[in-house]
């Protein structure tokens, strides 16, 4: 393959992550494949081409010739078996579609993405799987799958993936790929932000009225507690001295920690905490998860709540230092940039994945969400195809963006 023109296909191609990143390195796409009808059109608004549907009814014959494979696969079980009879979830069968077309086709390289936790799932069964089959149809690839967040090279999101690289065994051995994570920059939100003045339709992303009463609800918490945040989750329900210690002591370990640790930090300033829960109480939305925190923005914090970066969880109300991002995710819990007092838009969802601002987005904001909470970061899959292609001028360029 010449390194800047090649062909690739697109595997479980969502939105085009992998499209952006082989194009930026001169590839053409002969062939996509998503079995979600929305996300086929956002790839044909953008590139122009109509994934086939569902891989699983392709025949590995009808895919055209390519030199480059790349698929961001769902995650999956495998049995211990490790083959086609053996797997126990009806998504097992999705690695082994890339398998039987790799297999056929025997591209010079393959980059897979999935998510972090496949480095360590069902005790390393299911990359024991991976590299083998990998390796019975004739690729090479690291004997563990790298590691990447996108934050490492300075785009402000956290979110961990695994990308595994393979190179056909007939060419050289892929390169060791190193990394000082050491050396990460500091990122910074406002590279993705847009002005509040720029945004069609700001008012949908705006907190309502009643949301920001409950952060300063939240905010009042803060500054009773500044000096000594806890770092366990604070469940207001457990405000009390009037506690049934048989049903706790039924409760699992963790939970029953939790519960003691609650309760003895209202006893510690019991009369700030009663005023504070009189008011909390009287907001509409205080109850269930919103009446849960989960400070994990550090200690001796500067400013106050208002200089976070919060997420509406079904565990809580979660805040973090606004350096970067808690990584994208496809349902909806949609970040919030304190001081700017809104949610991102799917625009600034599109900016933390590295996909271009002219990038056309799907015209529902829940969809474009989805989306990008699916997709490869653009910049990231551009890294790794960089190294497997042994374009080191590239690398570095992304490394040191
Ligand atoms: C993790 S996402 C990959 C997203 C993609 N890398 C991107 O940048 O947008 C996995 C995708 O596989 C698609 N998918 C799941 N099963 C499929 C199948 N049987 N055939 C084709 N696509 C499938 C899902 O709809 C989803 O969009």
């Amino acid at each position: 393959m010449k390194p800047s023109s090649f062909n690739f296909i697109d595997l479980f191609a969502g939105v085009g992550g992998f499209h952006i990143a082989m194009e930026n390195l001169g590839g053409s796409c002969v062939f996509a494949s998503e079995i979600d009808a929305h996300a086929r059109a956002v790839y044909e608004n953008n590139f122009g081409i109509l994934p086939y549907g569902d891989i699983t009814l392709i025949d590995e014959k009808e895919v055209p010739a390519h030199n480059v494979l790349c698929a961001g696969f769902p995650c999956q079980s495998f049995s211990k078996a490790g083959n086609r009879e053996g797997i126990n979830d009806p998504r097992g069968t999705l690695f082994f579609d890339i398998i039987r077309i790799a297999q056929y086709h025997q591209p010079e390289y393959l980059l897979l993405e999935n998510v972090r936790n496949l480095a360590g799932h069902d005790n390393g069964n299911t990359w024991k799987v991976i590299k083998h089959n990998l390796d019975e149809i004739g690729y090479n690839c690291p004997e563990f799958p790298f590691i990447f967040s996108p934050h490492y090279i300075g785009i402000p999101q956290f979110r961990e993936r695994v990308f595994i690289l393979c190179k056909r065994k007939d060419l050289d051995d892929i390169q060791p790929f190193i990394f000082d994570k050491k050396n990460i920059p500091e990122s910074s939100i406002s590279t993705i932000l847009s002005e509040n003045s720029e945004i069609e339709n700001l008012k949908k992303y705006q907190l309502k009225d009643e949301e920001i009463k409950l952060i300063e609800i939240w905010n009042d918490f803060f500054k009773i507690c500044r000096n000594d945040l806890p770092g366990f989750p604070i469940w207001t329900d457990y405000f009390t001295d009037d506690i049934d210690h048989e049903i706790v002591n039924s409760f699992p370990f963790w939970k029953k920690n939790f519960v003691y640790k609650n309760i003895h930090l209202y006893l510690s300033k019991k009369k700030q905490f009663n005023q504070w829960l009189k008011k909390a109480r009287k907001n509409t939305l205080f109850y269930g998860a919103k009446a849960k925190f989960e400070w994990q923005a550090g200690k001796n914090p500067e400013g106050d709540i208002w200089n976070t970066i919060m997420q509406f969880r079904p565990s809580g109300i979660r805040v973090k230092k606004p350096t970067y991002f808690p990584a994208l995710v496809a349902i909806t819990q949609t970040s919030i940039v304190g001081e700017l007092g809104r949610r991102i838009t799917p625009r600034e969802a599109a900016r933390l994945q590295s996909f271009p601002d002219d990038f056309k987005l799907h015209i529902e904001d829940r969809s474009a969400y989805k989306q990008f909470g699916n997709a490869v970061n653009a910049k990231l899959a551009e890294l790794f195809a960089a190294h497997l292609f042994e374009r080191n001028d590239r690398v570095k360029e992304i490394i040191n963006r």
